[in-house]
């Protein structure tokens, strides 16, 4: 059996090596390694796949999410809501930017955003909600998108996880999460959906003049060159990198695939177990498993049963990892906001039973069998 890794890059790289070489070789050939043509193409095609009028490229997807809030010109001291069970980027930029985070629970099915949650936490100084399309599957955009709507709110769709999930309205009309919201952001991180070989991120948004203003700030605030008219920052996707993922972006859909025919065998593998809750599919939502995240319930310590699932795959060297162990509301950075007393019923229930299994395009029956048996066995102990 090939070894089991939590993300096999290596062996989908190897599917589509000759391709991404050459693509490679030609930026290398070309030297426009800053803002090359490959950059404009790929802004093009992912604009047109994920269904936005603009598409900016940037750095990585936690400054997509600092570029959004840049760009909406929220200021010290405005709220803004998002949901504590989430990876820290999120949160950590509204705290840089000197904007208050407010944290929102989640529910405990989908582990995405909580409308009624939301709509508790508003007050007169509450700005943007960040909603979080948490390992694959959107958060409920219908009823974010109406709360933001009757507060004259904005929402940006932090879209890291979910890049290709379609969000299914009440109507049946889909559309593409990162493309609901005013804004929406994403991350190329190698093991996202669609991951570059390095780091990288893009925004979404269908207004022309947050469009052309976030294309600023990702270029020193500058409007022609050597004239900056506002702060921005320095932040470009690599020539390399959209080289890359303009390859990739064309087996985004046959990866998502991948993706769900793992969560199928999953799903199908420890249905009978009592003490495991397999991943929920929202009906409004086409879930892209970035994570299969399994809740597990058992011992007399919840937090601790779980925690030995996490060392006991490991002796069988199957990795698992535990997606978050601390949500924002108890991470120290956020201290100072009063925040980790904060009543999180839920959002504390999911981080102490929350585990995810390997998931890539790459795991093949013989290992998805060998990590289904083993997390059984766990369970008959
Ligand atoms: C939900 C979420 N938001 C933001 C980010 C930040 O993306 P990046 O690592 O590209 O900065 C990530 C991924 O790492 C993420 O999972």
């Amino acid at each position: 059996m090939r070894p089991i890794q939590m993300v096999d890059t290596r062996s989908q790289y190897h599917k589509i090596k000759a391709q991404v070489d050459t693509a490679v070789a030609e930026v290398m050939e070309s030297s426009a390694f800053i803002n090359g043509k490959a950059v404009q193409d790929f802004s093009e095609n992912l604009a047109e796949y994920i269904g936005s009028k603009h598409c900016i490229p940037c750095a990585n997807g936690t400054d997509a999410l600092q570029i959004a809030m840049m760009a909406l010109d929220l200021r010290p001291g405005d709220e803004v809501i998002t949901p504590s069970f989430t990876y820290i980027a999120t949160t950590e930029v509204i705290a840089l930017l000197r904007l208050t985070p407010v944290f929102a629970e989640v529910d405990a099915k989908t582990f995405c955003i909580d409308p009624a949650s939301v709509e508790k936490l508003i007050t007169p100084k509450t700005k943007a909600i960040v909603p979080v399309h948490l390992y694959g599957q959107a958060a409920p955009m219908e009823e974010i998108m109406a709360i933001a709507k009757k507060h004259d709110l904005y929402v940006i769709e932090d879209n890291a996880q979910a890049i290709g999930c379609d969000y299914i309205f009440s109507g049946n009309k889909k559309k593409k999460t990162g493309t609901i919201g005013h804004i929406g952001t994403t991350s190329f991180y190698p093991s996202k959906n669609l991951g570059a070989f390095g780091d990288g991120g893009a925004i979404f948004t269908d207004d022309d003049e947050l469009g052309n203003k976030m294309k600023m700030i990702t270029n020193h605030g500058q409007s022609k060159r050597y004239y900056h008219d506002i702060v921005g920052c320095n932040s470009r996707l690599d020539t390399l990198q959209a080289a890359i993922l303009n390859i990739k972006l064309k087996y985004l859909d046959e990866y998502i695939a991948a993706r769900r025919k793992v969560a199928d065998y999953y799903d199908a593998a420890f249905a009978n177990e009592k003490k495991i809750t397999t991943a929920f599919r929202a009906p409004y939502s086409y879930h892209v498993f970035h994570q299969y995240t399994l809740l597990v319930e058992g011992g007399e310590n919840p937090n601790d049963y779980r925690n030995g699932l996490n060392e006991f795959l490991a002796k069988h060297d199957i990795p698992s990892m535990l997606y978050y162990p601390v949500p924002g509301h108890k991470q120290k950075m956020f201290e100072h906001f009063n925040v980790s007393s904060q009543s999180m019923p839920v959002t504390d229930w999911l981080t102490e039973r929350v585990i995810s299994l390997p998931m890539h395009t790459e795991l093949d029956e013989e290992q998805l069998s060998f990590i289904t048996t083993k997390v059984l066995e766990y369970f008959k102990k």
